[in-house]
């Protein structure tokens, strides 16, 4: 009797504990029962946090981590750049902002060719021949205006205190403005504030910066667009031999979009539309792997990854061709992600060796990629959910830094294709759809995304990445959905990336066996030798059954979740 007994025991614990994919993962990071936000700095976070605490919505949240990264993280955050917004209210309504920078009035197809029609190295990259009209601060204020609950002088004010009190600098940041530090000096000479050497543990107060945010607060988005500051910006643009008018910033404003939303199994995934490629070919990505039963294949197994990177390499070829500012270019969006054109595109798949990217279209290219944008992720104690992705581009911007204004300027004109068939710093080739216009937004990847599960909010997530943004945010929602980890694990775990060309598979460093590179190479992939960077810096939010949230909080960066 006793032995029977146990053996039934025994039998129900294994049960219990193999793997069931649809019984969410027990929580490995931060959690908290009503509101969190998940951040690339804890200052940024907790003055996030704290605007919810005291009232605000996850709007207000929005308007005070923005801007509290671009005074704890200048690297991303900024005044100076632009991105893009995904929200679902606790309603079930859903929308997108789009703040993306535009190419200026003065802009041009062929204005970063010579005379031979060569593309001028570091024209679109570096100083203020790259800088696009700069699109955040219009976008904390319509984000506001629409939606925001608390008076601006209370969300902003920690910001302000915040600049005026300085950050300390991390390892990280240290290592950072020291990679930059001689480019800084090229660009703005050798009095710049960040000429000098900072080290971990220094504070850098932020003066210029909380005067500008105070303006801000005082006159809202005039304040930046119009008058002195604008004058001073554009006089200062121009003096270093760039393009921005005061007209270009006077004219600048926020778009509201739809985003796009599609089904992956029982799963609703709303995330950003054009000018971002991001919801698009996430889209393409998950409906080619729609078919399959993933889950059976393993995480991060070598069938997985075929199936991953046969799809990310098609709807990437889709992506340079087709995509662009949906004000100028049209779309064809229904075509491109109709089930009969997907499945079409995924004949020619097999698991038994690569398709070569060259009999999906022409092109040998670099890849170059780094983690120089940021993501935040916020959920508010009501239940609304916001999901922000926003960036200088490149490291710094284009190093252009307004030291009587205290911020960057980006170089988002590099995401332009500058001439068809070159690619641009993230080795993506561009097409006609993203050519240069006077008031056109450059193309992105970044894919703030939020996702449903039986009509409930089940996952807040995004990164930085370039061109690797959209396929880390897709391994990510995988991992938690198909692989069963929890949001810390999931954002945790090792990434890999294809992007149709180059035509190589990039690995992170750690976390891939070299039996499973073998036998991908046996296969005909091509692989990314020598040692790879990171891929992304993923900050997201999963709702838990009971409702309670987790943080998922990249270990890449300092990221980091703060809730209550
Ligand atoms: O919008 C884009 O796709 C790029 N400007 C993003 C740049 C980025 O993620 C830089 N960090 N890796």
């Amino acid at each position: 009797m006793f032995k029977i007994t146990t053996a039934c025991l025994l039998f129900f614990f294994v049960i219990a504990c193999k793997q069931n994919p649809h019984k969410p993962a027990n929580p490995t990071g931060l959690v908290t029962k009503k509101a969190m936000v998940v951040a690339a700095r804890e200052e940024a976070a907790s003055i996030g946090a704290a605007v919810i605490k005291k009232g605000g919505n996850a709007f207000d949240a929005m308007v005070a981590t923005e801007m509290a990264l671009a005074v704890a993280y200048p690297f991303a955050g900024n005044l100076g750049g632009g991105g893009f917004m995904v929200y679902r209210k606790n309603d079930g309504s859903v929308g997108a902002l789009d703040y993306r920078e535009k190419a200026p009035l003065a802009a041009h197809k062929n204005m970063y060719l010579d005379s031979l029609g060569n593309v001028v190295p570091e024209m679109s990259t570096v100083g203020a021949t790259a800088v696009g009209v700069p699109g955040t601060v219009a976008g904390v204020m319509a984000v506001h205006k629409k939606f925001g609950k608390l008076p601006l002088e209370q969300i902003l004010s920690p910001v302000i205190a915040l600049a005026n009190k300085g950050v300390i600098v991390t390892e990280k940041q240290a290592k950072r403005l020291d990679n930059s530090r001689e480019k800084f000096i090229s660009v703005n000479g050798d009095s710049t504030k960040f000429a000098q050497v900072y080290y971990k543990g220094d504070t850098i107060k932020y003066p210029a910066l909380a005067n500008t945010l105070n303006t801000i607060m005082l006159q809202g988005k005039d304040g930046f667009y119009k008058g002195e500051i604008a004058k001073k910006l554009a006089d200062f643009i121009q003096e270093k031999g760039g393009f921005i008018t005061e007209e270009d910033l006077a004219k600048y404003e926020a778009q509201w979009r739809n985003p796009v939303i599609f089904n992956y199994k029982d799963l609703k995934i709303i995330s950003m539309s054009p000018p971002s490629s991001g919801g698009i070919t996430m889209q393409q990505i998950f409906k080619m792997m729609e078919p399959f039963d993933v889950a059976s294949f393993g995480h991060n197994s070598e069938k997985t990854i075929q199936l991953f990177t046969e799809s990310a390499r098609r709807a990437y070829a889709d992506r340079n061709y087709f995509l662009g500012d949906p004000d100028f270019v049209t779309i064809p969006t229904n075509k491109l992600t109709s089930d009969s054109y997907l499945t079409e595109r995924m004949k020619t798949f097999s698991f038994d060796s690569a398709t070569a990217s060259d009999d999906i279209a022409h092109g040998a290219i670099e890849i170059i990629e780094s983690n120089e944008t940021t993501h935040y992720s916020i959920v508010d104690a009501e239940g609304n959910a916001v999901s922000v992705t926003t960036t200088l581009n490149g490291a710094y911007g284009s190093k252009l830094y307004s030291d009587e204004l205290g911020f960057f300027l980006n170089n988002e004109m590099d995401d332009f294709s500058s001439k068809p068939g070159v690619p641009n710093m993230f080795g993506l080739i561009g097409a006609e759809a993203n050519s240069i216009a006077p008031e056109k937004r450059m193309l992105s990847s970044m894919t703030p995304t939020i996702v449903e599960k039986e009509g409930q909010l089940y996952m807040v997530v995004g990164t930085p990445g370039g061109s690797t943004i959209i396929t880390a945010v897709a391994q990510t929602i995988l991992n938690v959905y198909e692989f069963n980890l929890s949001m810390q694990d999931a954002v945790n775990a090792p990434r890999f990336h294809h992007q149709w060309l180059p035509d190589l598979i990039m690995f992170e460093e750690e976390g891939f066996t070299q039996e499973l590179k073998t036998n991908l190479k046996e296969k005909g992939y091509k692989l990314r030798e020598g040692k790879n960077p990171i891929i992304g810096k993923v900050d997201a939010i999963r709702i838990l059954p009971n409702g309670q949230l987790e943080g998922g909080a990249d270990k890449r960066g300092d990221d980091t979740a703060v809730g209550f």
